[in-house]
């Protein structure tokens, strides 16, 4: 079964790019994000404090924080206690929240046993942190994603002015190595390139050169 892994620190554009190379080849793309997202909000809606180890496991361990997903017409739904979240997760107390729920191993290993069952029933490609390393370690093709972080906080400020935002190069750059060491330094499964997996540095690529760069090591992996 074809299954690809696209891990990658925050700003280098797995979701989008994973997404279209998904598209391309025709098979699924799970964004394991949306599911640490589902579980923050969750959390924040049963009125239990993200930072709250103890009562986010006991959530977790009676069922209340159930993620699973769906697709409609290719795209990913995200349900949580089978209610639709995929657009409520998008938001930054969400985002926030999920960040301190995957750093608990309770939730990493819920949420793992369904993204190994959802990648066993079809073909599909994941992205996220710890797929190639953790989730997928037998997977088709695991790419490392990644761009400079010059680069990356450029990316951000390009799409803060796209909404008609203004924001300061430095605090932006500094946000972005805040948030590599935080994903880099965590206990549990922390953001590291799997040994076999490809390292596609973006930096230097736009959008479609490193969509056709995955696809090239996609269709070499699939024979
Ligand atoms: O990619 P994102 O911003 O939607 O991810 C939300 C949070 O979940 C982020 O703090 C990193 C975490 N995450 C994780 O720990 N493991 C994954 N496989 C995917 C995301």
């Amino acid at each position: 079964m074809l299954s690809i892994a696209i891990d990658g620190p925050v700003g280098a554009g797995k979701s989008t790019v994973a997404d279209e190379v998904a598209r391309r080849l025709g098979i699924l793309h799970l964004d394991t994000g949306a599911m640490y997202r589902a579980v923050g909000l969750a959390v924040t809606e049963a009125g239990i404090d993200p930072a709250d180890e103890a009562a986010v496991t006991a959530l977790c361990l009676e069922g209340k924080a159930r993620v699973d997903v769906r697709y409609e017409n290719g795209g990913q739904i995200t349900l949580v206690n089978g209610q639709d979240v995929t657009c409520r997760i998008r938001s930054q107390e969400a985002g926030t929240a999920a960040s301190m729920v995957s750093r608990y191993p309770e939730v990493r290993r819920m949420l793992v046993r369904r993204q190994r069952e959802l990648a066993q029933e079809k073909p599909m490609l994941l992205d996220g942190r710890d797929i190639g390393p953790v989730v997928l370690p037998n997977a088709s093709l695991k790419v490392y994603l990644t761009a400079s972080p010059e680069a990356r906080a450029t990316r951000r400020l390009n799409q803060l002015a796209e909404k008609g935002e203004t924001a300061d190069f430095a605090t932006i750059l500094a946000e972005v190595n805040a948030r590599d060491h935080q994903d880099m330094t965590r206990a549990v499964d922390p953001l590291r390139q799997a040994e076999d997996a490809v390292l596609v540095d973006s930096s230097e690529m736009d959008f479609e050169e490193t969509v056709a760069a995955i696809l090239r090591l996609a269709e070499a992996a699939n024979g």
